[in-house]
């Protein structure tokens, strides 16, 4: 705690404002999940409270809950909706992602795919050149064949995590090994049968915003090339 998490969540504030920001009147909005996405939340429900309509469609039951007890109206998913935003655990300058430290993927791609813009919302600790820098990649995979995956892809080590996805999935964290091709292993992985989804994102490097502890956001590209000097 202190000054250290203070900065982090004026920063993760500052992305969720700017994406609130970027909503327009009667827009459908995918609304994400974790912590960066709690203040995207908020930032909108300020704009409602002032006048904005809109229609959040949330990627979980807990930013349901939130966007409900914010006075915000909420649907489920059918038409694409217009712009979402969400957080991520990890981002590098191309724009692939890590998402699923919150166990939410497979809402989070449905609603987020569907989108017209999909903003993601960081601070600058969760920019690296390489995935590695996290090294952990969450899939969700269906209860039955839970074993025979974690057999399958016993070489990376998979952790299950206890509890199940709000798609009553089984999650589980696989430890990749420094140096991989991510893309390439998240294909292999996602040809297991029983695996649902991975945690694995390729984003517009120009939707990824990185809020500042100074209350600033920077779009990726720009800071990645301010913080290699
Ligand atoms: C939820 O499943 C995740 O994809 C989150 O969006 C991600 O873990 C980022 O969460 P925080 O903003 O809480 O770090």
């Amino acid at each position: 705690m202190g000054t250290h998490d203070d900065g982090r969540t004026r920063a993760w504030e500052a992305a969720g404002r700017h994406a609130a920001a970027l909503v327009n009147d009667g827009d459908r909005v995918g609304l994400g999940t974790g912590r960066a996405a709690a203040a995207g939340i908020r930032a909108l429900a300020d704009r409602v409270a002032d006048g904005l309509r809109c229609v959040g469609v949330p990627t979980s039951k807990a930013s349901r809950a939130l966007g409900r007890e914010l006075g915000l109206r909420v649907a489920g998913m059918r038409e694409p909706v217009d712009i979402a935003f969400d957080g991520a655990d990890l981002v590098t300058p191309g724009g692939l992602i890590i998402k699923g430290a919150g166990g939410a993927i497979v809402r989070e791609r449905v609603v987020d795919a569907s989108a017209g813009r999909f903003l993601v919302l960081v601070d600058g600790p969760k920019v690296a050149d390489s995935l590695d820098a996290w090294g952990i990649l969450p899939i969700a995979v269906i209860p039955f064949a839970a074993d025979h995956v974690a057999f399958a892809l016993a070489e990376l080590r998979p952790t299950r995590r206890a509890g199940r996805s709000d798609d009553n999935l089984v999650v589980m964290d696989l430890a990749i090994p420094a140096g991989s091709d991510w893309t390439e292993l998240d294909g292999r992985i996602r040809g297991v049968p029983g695996v649902v989804d991975t945690g694995l994102f390729r984003v517009d490097p120009d939707d990824v915003l990185v809020g500042t502890p100074d209350g600033g956001v920077r779009p990726l590209g720009e800071f990645a090339r301010e913080a290699r000097g």
